[in-house]
């Protein structure tokens, strides 16, 4: 029977187990979008997962959504995330880089230059700024012959994420981000060929994920995506026959893995695994729902067919959470109020399990 404390082969990777630290945006970057030392002691805290992805990481200055968040577009950055990468190594553990384009979901007094988009069609809500939480502007529509760099500029990211020591990369494909509004019938109102019809929509998708694969490999790439999730504004009118050509085109390229998170009824997401003959990791709760995924939901998609699963939340509190499963030890409550800020305080301050007499 699987559970999640068997390994498992990922692309070239042997993972000890199947708990996947999922990728969490903590914002506690340096000035450049530099990693810092505290990063490298929060990720090597939790080196004991069988696969960590990072907080989302920006492919460019103009990827980048939230103040805070590190980048994979200097060279400073590179060697800034050696640091990271070496920590959670000698602690015997494996991390992929998530790279995230935030496309219209970002503000030019975050990073100093006008969001772009597939369509300008703003993003609904507001968006973080250094500042506080302000309106998402209107991005500009990006032109047709400006796509493929911004396709590709995942897959320079990529380049630079295993020149900096990663296993690999994530595309976020997920949460209304740049590749998830391009996904979308309401934030993608293109009639170009990066837009329209399913095979359109998907486009810009399947070029990021063919240049990175080109770039390190497919065995180093995988991509999260939320099917039917709503974020930031974002609606998929076509679900099941959107995410089926998806999966179809992402199949030929062999990625390493698909990470679905559960924004769709489960009989949706059951469909898709049967279109998707690779690894599948997934996070079985609704993103930042009421309900963190625990043990009981990781076993119930270990039982549907997943390969691995994701936890997020459960890790902010729990370094050790593996161990904390696998023997059954309670699970800490983590402090909301320090998920965004906070420095160092509810960062590295959660111990491992300690047993009192
Ligand atoms: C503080 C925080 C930051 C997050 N940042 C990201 C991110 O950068 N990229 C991403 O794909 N998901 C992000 N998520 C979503 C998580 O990966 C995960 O899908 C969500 O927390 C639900 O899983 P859980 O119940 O195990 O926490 C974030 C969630 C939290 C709580």
């Amino acid at each position: 029977m699987t559970t999640l404390f068997t390994g498992f082969r990922l692309g070239g990777l042997q993972l000890p187990n199947r708990v996947v630290m999922a990728p969490m945006s903590r914002v506690r970057a340096a000035e450049g979008g530099l990693a810092t030392p505290s990063m490298a002691r929060y990720y090597a805290q939790r080196a004991t997962a069988g696969l960590i992805v990072s907080e989302g990481v920006q492919p460019s200055l103009i990827g980048q959504s939230n103040p805070g968040t590190p980048g994979l577009h200097t060279d400073e950055q590179v060697a800034s995330w050696r640091q990271v990468t070496e920590a959670v190594h000698t602690n015997g553990g494996r991390i992929f880089a998530q790279i995230m384009h935030g496309g219209r979901v970002s503000h030019p007094d975050t990073n100093g230059l006008r969001p772009v988009g597939p369509s300008a069609v703003p993003a609904t809500g507001e968006v973080f700024t250094p500042t506080g939480p302000q309106p998402a502007p209107v991005p500009r529509a990006l032109d047709t012959a400006e796509v493929p760099e911004h396709a590709a500029s995942y897959a320079e990211a990529a380049r630079r994420a295993v020149d900096a020591g990663f296993d690999g990369v994530e595309l976020h494909g997920a949460n209304g981000y740049l590749i998830s509004q391009f996904l979308s019938s309401n934030a993608n109102l293109r009639t170009d060929r990066y837009g329209g019809s399913v095979a359109g929509r998907i486009r810009f998708a399947v070029e990021a994920a063919a240049a990175t694969v080109d770039a390190v490999g497919a065995e180093r790439t995988g991509i999260r995506l939320s099917p039917g999730g709503g974020f930031w504004g974002v609606e998929e009118s076509d679900v099941p026959e959107l995410y089926t050509a998806l999966l179809t085109e992402l199949s030929g390229l062999g990625l390493a893995y698909v990470h679905l998170e559960a924004t769709a009824p489960e009989e949706t997401l059951l469909a898709l695994r049967r279109t998707w003959p690779g690894a599948l990791v997934m996070n079985p709760v609704l993103p930042m729902g009421a309900k963190q995924t625990g043990r009981s939901e990781a076993d119930h998609w270990l039982g549907l067919g997943a390969d691995l699963i994701s936890f997020g939340r459960a890790f902010i509190a729990n370094p050790d959470l593996v161990e904390r499963l696998r023997t059954d030890l309670p699970i800490a409550p983590a402090d909301e109020a320090t998920y965004f800020q906070g420095g160092d305080d509810g960062y590295l301050t959660y111990p491992a399990y300690q047993y009192t007499a």
